[in-house]
């Protein structure tokens, strides 16, 4: 998108290196032009390469540094060649944002097959574990790094009619709270974002399925709106900087009081 603007620049992330899955769209679009913005240098990755690169595009032409890598997160050699990509390029990860997911089948959970149950784990949960498998080993290396898991207020409470979704998001937490405790005195913060619904393509073909379900939806938010995949990215950018240095193992739902109610 030429001539788009990156947010003011307060220098939160000056001098490091970040790596954003599921970059070409969304929630971590947003992530990776915030953290670019914030003076981060961003290898954006994504299965979509052509939106992957555009988002690396955007990044660049408002001045940023940044890369495109393509690489599926349910697949571990693809994760392993990305992680060997993000230390070529810009000699370490000191930011991961592990966010890449999918919705996965609309349907009570006695009607989900298991092709689609399956498919939706290795996607969200395999792939967290993946990328924080071989993001961890070169943190540790480092002696400090931040990671950040895109959970989802889903990983809190039930989703009737999206079970695998659901699963897959509180087994990020299980991942995330562990990885924070095997990692606390090596230098490596593991936290997750839980964010309520959130207007993008995602959360468009959800709605799209039925006026019904966009109803519901609206109906279960108190402010009566999504969230902005800037507002959700605001969030990643405070776990991922020093400022929420004493921070680990920590979900935070950025819903505005969804799950609250
Ligand atoms: N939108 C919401 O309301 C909402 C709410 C809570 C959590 N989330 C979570 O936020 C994250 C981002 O979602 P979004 O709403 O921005 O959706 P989105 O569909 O806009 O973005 C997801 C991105 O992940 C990529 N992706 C899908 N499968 C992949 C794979 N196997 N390997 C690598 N990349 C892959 C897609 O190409 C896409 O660019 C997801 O983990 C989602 O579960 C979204």
């Amino acid at each position: 998108m030429r001539g788009e603007q990156l947010p003011a620049m307060t220098g939160m992330l000056t001098g490091k290196s970040a790596l954003v899955t599921g970059a070409a769209t969304g929630i971590g679009r947003a992530i990776a032009l915030l953290f670019a913005a914030e003076g981060a240098r961003v290898v954006v990755s994504d299965v979509d390469a052509v939106r992957g690169e555009e988002t690396r595009r955007a990044i660049e032409d408002a001045g940023g540094a940044a890369v495109f890598c393509a690489a599926d997160v349910s697949d571990e050699a693809q994760v392993a060649s990305l992680i060997e990509l993000c230390v070529q390029r810009f000699d370490r990860i000191d930011c991961a944002v592990n966010n890449a997911g999918i919705a996965g089948p609309t349907a009570p959970l006695h009607e989900v097959g298991f092709a689609d149950w399956s498919r939706t784990l290795a996607i969200n949960l395999g792939g967290v574990f993946l990328c924080m498998k071989h993001e961890i080993a070169v943190m540790r290396r480092q002696g400090s790094g931040a990671i950040v898991n895109t959970a989802s207020g889903a990983g809190l409470v039930a989703t009737p009619g999206m079970a695998p979704y659901c699963a897959s998001k509180h087994g990020i937490l299980g991942l995330t709270k562990t990885a924070a405790v095997e990692n606390a005195s090596s230098g490596v913060r593991v936290n997750a974002i839980c964010p309520g619904s959130t207007d993008t393509p995602m959360m468009q073909a959800t709605m799209a399925i039925d006026p019904a379900v966009k109803k519901m939806i609206l109906r279960s938010m108190p402010g009566g709106r999504l969230g902005r995949p800037e507002e959700i990215a605001e969030a990643a950018l405070w776990l991922c900087s020093d400022r929420a240095s004493f921070v680990s193992g920590e979900a935070m739902l950025v819903d505005y009081a969804t799950v609250a109610r």
